[in-house]
């Protein structure tokens, strides 16, 4: 087999709003991205609400709504993954924990959606081992969705994805609403599955629980890539290159709670080149430009200025700080 198990290759995303009359404008939600997820590999997609999370995975999936285009290529395992090869892929080598729990149908019980319809003594025997995989016993098959606490509702959302035994799972903000110990337990088995030979494409805003856990973290903010990186640059700042994820950095709170102030911007009111620079304490004129995505040493980043500011050439104060 060639390639990548999945690559994600200049994927643009963008709705068509009709305002007032005829006015017709794009909404650009996702523009040019890249993303590469390997086997045994668990790659974290992390940004806040709205920036276009949800339509990476749904993209993915061929799951997008009927008023999205997109432009750019994907492959799977080196070939096209076309619409129809992800009908094909869907649901078997390729699955998707949803983001939503109201994708359980509260009418079905528990052992039944797991094993979604099918009957027979290996099927039962096999939906027994997966949920018990999860901690979840015999006495979850016969529950409703309503007689679930969050965190078993999650590991039930996870046992009907890997029953097909995936080779790549998506997974759309798996922990909001569960405590910290069961938000740890839920990534740790996502992480099982990276060990076990998947390729695992973990979506989140929670940065702090994806460096537990992921291997390389593509940071995304307002529908850009801004950086990709190793997990383990997040160890220090200086290995950060892009300003948003320095601040992200300095917004965990191990390292002081900072933010930045103002907002990212919505996809209506994004400014012209790079949408952070209205933020950037760094930015220059030439921001409002074309700003391309640069290969780094560790992954690669989206910002003109990050070889002079990030290795502190310029500005010498900020070495120290760094250094400190
Ligand atoms: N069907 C749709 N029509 C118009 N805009 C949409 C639609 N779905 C999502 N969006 C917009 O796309 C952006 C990204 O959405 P989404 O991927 O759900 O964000 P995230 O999952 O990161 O919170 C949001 O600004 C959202 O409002
Ligand atoms: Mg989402």
């Amino acid at each position: 087999m060639e390639g990548h198990l999945l690559e994600v290759r200049g994927l643009s995303i963008s709705f068509t709003q009709y305002e007032k009359g005829l006015h017709q404008t794009e909404l650009p939600v996702i523009r040019d991205l890249n993303v590469t997820v390997d086997r045994g590999e668990l790659v974290a997609v992390i940004g806040s609400s709205g920036s276009g999370k949800s339509l990476l995975a749904h993209a993915v999936m061929g799951l997008l709504p009927y008023n999205a285009s997109s432009s750019g290529e994907m492959l799977y395992q080196g070939e096209p993954l076309t619409e129809s090869r992800k009908r094909e892929l869907r649901g078997r080598n390729i699955v998707l924990v949803p983001q939503s729990v109201s994708y359980l149908d509260p009418l079905m019980q528990v052992g039944e959606q797991v094993r979604k319809g099918k009957k027979g003594p290996a099927i039962l025997e096999k939906c027994r081992r997966v949920l018990g995989s999860y901690g979840l016993g015999p006495e979850t098959e016969p529950l409703y969705p309503f007689q679930l606490s969050g965190g078993m509702t999650r590991r039930v959302l996870i046992s009907t994805a890997v029953m097909e035994e995936p080779e790549l799972v998506i997974a759309d903000e798996p922990t909001p609403g569960l405590h910290l110990e069961a938000a740890r337990r839920v990534l740790g088995h996502f992480r099982e599955m990276a060990e076990q030979g998947a390729g695992v494409l973990l979506i989140t805003h929670d940065l702090e629980l994806a460096l537990q856990v992921a291997d390389r973290v593509v940071v995304l903010y307002a529908g850009t890539a801004i950086e990709e990186t190793d997990s383990r640059s997040f160890s220090r700042e200086e290995t950060l290159y892009h300003p948003y994820t320095r601040a992200l950095y300095r917004a965990m709170p191990e390292h002081g709670f900072s933010s930045v102030p103002g907002n990212q911007p919505y996809v209506k009111e994004l400014p012209s080149g790079c949408p952070y620079r209205p933020r950037c304490e760094r930015a220059k004129g030439e921001c409002a430009g074309a700003v391309p995505f640069e290969r780094t040493d560790r992954g690669g980043v989206r910002c003109l200025r990050w070889r002079e500011w990030a290795f502190g050439q310029e500005e010498p104060s900020l070495r120290e700080e760094a250094a400190l």
